[in-house]
């Protein structure tokens, strides 16, 4: 929630996105973060609305369903995300290809962001886009950054510069590219090996039927 490096620098790339209008809708952990998982699996089994936390989870779903461009970030905490972030991405499971991944996500493109003092933000990234890719997000950008400092204020100069020159570029990239992206072979070949598993899944009926009704079993695609 505070306005640090990895708030400030997603700011920044906000900014260089041309689309000088863009309509952005911000979510803030814990603000926005829903009570932990507490593992019921009623998501997967029941659906989405069964669990505890629906209301505070099933908001931000929507809103991402709607959006071309997908960015999270996170500081670098001991090597990995912040825990109340993850504790939203925990809330996403069902959303994950095994499960029932959302048509839209295959045509979305994702910004992962992380900032740390010294190192840590490759684990934090990696992690980031690793969801993104398991919802089904074909092409994600990575941006890390040690900023050898604890808040954005005492970020030096110079790396800020630096900080402002790459981001610029590749907003540029993301900018040529929102809205016009497809899944790799990558993706295509997740999605395939999901089919099989959902054509021989005896265990969760809430998902087959999902994959049915969307015709992904008899060979529809959500892209
Ligand atoms: C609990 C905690 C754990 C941290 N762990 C790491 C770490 O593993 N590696 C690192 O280089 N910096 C670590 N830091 C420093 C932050 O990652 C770094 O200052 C970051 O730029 C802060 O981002 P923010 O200004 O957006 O909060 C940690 C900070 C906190 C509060």
């Amino acid at each position: 929630m505070h306005k640090g490096s990895t708030y400030n620098i997603t700011k920044l790339f906000l900014d260089k996105l041309s689309d000088k209008n863009p309509e952005i809708t911000e979510f803030f952990m814990p603000k926005h973060t829903p009570g932990f998982c507490v593992g019921c699996f009623n998501c997967f089994t029941k659906g989405e609305d069964a669990c505890p936390h629906a209301d505070t989870v099933q908001p931000i779903v929507k809103e991402m369903e709607k959006a071309d461009l997908l960015i999270l970030e996170s500081p670098c905490y001991v090597f990995g995300m912040s825990g109340q972030l993850k504790t939203f991405l925990d809330h996403m499971g069902y959303r994950w290809m095994p499960h029932r991944p959302h048509e839209r996500m295959f045509s979305k493109i994702g910004l992962v962001i992380s900032t740390a003092a010294g190192a840590g933000t490759r684990k934090v990234t990696k992690d980031l886009k690793n969801n993104l890719f398991y919802w089904g997000v074909p092409k994600t950008y990575c941006y890390g950054k040690h900023v050898g400092a604890l808040n954005w204020e005492t970020v030096k100069p110079e790396k800020k510069k630096q900080i402002e020159s790459e981001v610029t570029k590749l907003a540029e990239k993301i900018s040529r590219e929102v809205c016009n992206v497809k899944p790799g072979i990558k993706t295509k070949v997740m999605f395939k090996i999901m089919k099989m598993n959902q054509k021989s899944n005896d265990w969760n009926a809430t998902d087959k039927e999902y994959w049915i009704k969307k015709g992904w079993i008899n060979g529809k695609n959500p892209w």
